[in-house]
């Protein structure tokens, strides 16, 4: 198992959420972690927070001038390298299957999965060196079935295919890539998404909760303990990693 101390590590999406979480505990344990995202104010105070070891760049994924600047000031921050590429940034798309628009699921699997692609592209020399990582974040809307969700579901099922062929693609370069499946995290994906108020969101993660065997929703740390795995363990590569509190089972009490 790797160690993530002193690693160089780019969080897409880190401003809020999972990724801050992720930056949070790679930055305590020493990494040198980069995060970007397009609010620079959300940004800014989680460096604030978490001081030297994190860096912020201010970007958006879906622009290839803004993920070259993400990949070099990793690289620059993480004093030369990059160990591994977290991709975190995404965006709730619902839509029925009967009302689809076509600039609407293009936008979807730009953000969601074209991004992902590309950054992870450019990062593959970087990461030879390193024998280093790609992750995704995926989603358990893969494995649990949510009407109106498919545009959003449709991007994750993209991610854990590609983390399957780029696992074999890069293998013999060292580079193990994973795919997490969080189950519901309580975050402000959904907000900026404008479906839900903030008190409308309490009451569906409260209602949320039973779905999952555990009884409750999880936290950013724990899928970030997840991604740590996934970073550092040098025999896995090419899984979907469910960090879900057993909500992918589709368990019931019938
Ligand atoms: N929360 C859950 O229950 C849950 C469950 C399963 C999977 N996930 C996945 O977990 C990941 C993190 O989501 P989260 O729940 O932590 O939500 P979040 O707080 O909304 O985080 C998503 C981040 O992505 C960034 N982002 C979105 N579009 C971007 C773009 N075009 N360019 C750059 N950055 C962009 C956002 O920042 P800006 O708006 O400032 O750019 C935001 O900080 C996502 O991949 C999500 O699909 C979440």
């Amino acid at each position: 198992m790797k160690n993530i101390e002193g690693m160089s590590i780019l969080v897409t999406g880190g401003g809020s959420g999972i990724g801050t979480d992720c930056a949070r505990r790679f930055c305590a344990q020493g990494a040198h972690v980069t995060i970007s995202g397009r609010r620079l104010d959300k940004l800014e105070a989680v460096a604030a927070e978490l001081g030297d070891n994190c860096h912020i760049v201010q970007g958006d994924v879906t622009v290839e001038n803004d993920r070259e600047a993400m990949l070099s000031e990793a690289v620059r921050h993480g004093r030369g390298k990059l160990d591994a590429l977290v991709n975190n940034a995404a965006n709730m798309y619902r839509q029925p299957v009967d009302g689809y628009t076509e600039a609407f699921l293009k936008d979807a699997f730009d953000t969601n999965v074209v991004s992902a692609m590309m950054l992870s592209s450019i990062a593959i020399p970087h990461l030879e060196k390193t024998q280093g990582s790609i992750v995704f974040i995926g989603s358990t809307h893969t494995r649990r079935a949510f009407p109106g969700a498919s545009p959003y579901a449709t991007t994750k099922a993209a991610l854990e295919g590609l983390t399957k062929v780029m696992a074999a693609e890069l293998g013999p370069k060292q580079i193990r890539t994973g795919c997490i499946l969080p189950g519901a995290v309580s975050t402000e994906l959904n907000l900026r998404a404008g479906l839900f108020t903030a008190e409308e969101a309490k009451d569906r993660y409260e209602a949320v909760a039973g779905l999952h065997a555990l009884g409750r929703i999880g936290t950013g740390t724990e899928v970030a303990e997840g991604v740590e795995y996934l970073i550092c363990a040098e025999w896995v590569t090419g899984v979907a990693l469910e960090v879900d509190g057993g909500i992918g089972l589709g368990a019931s009490n019938f």
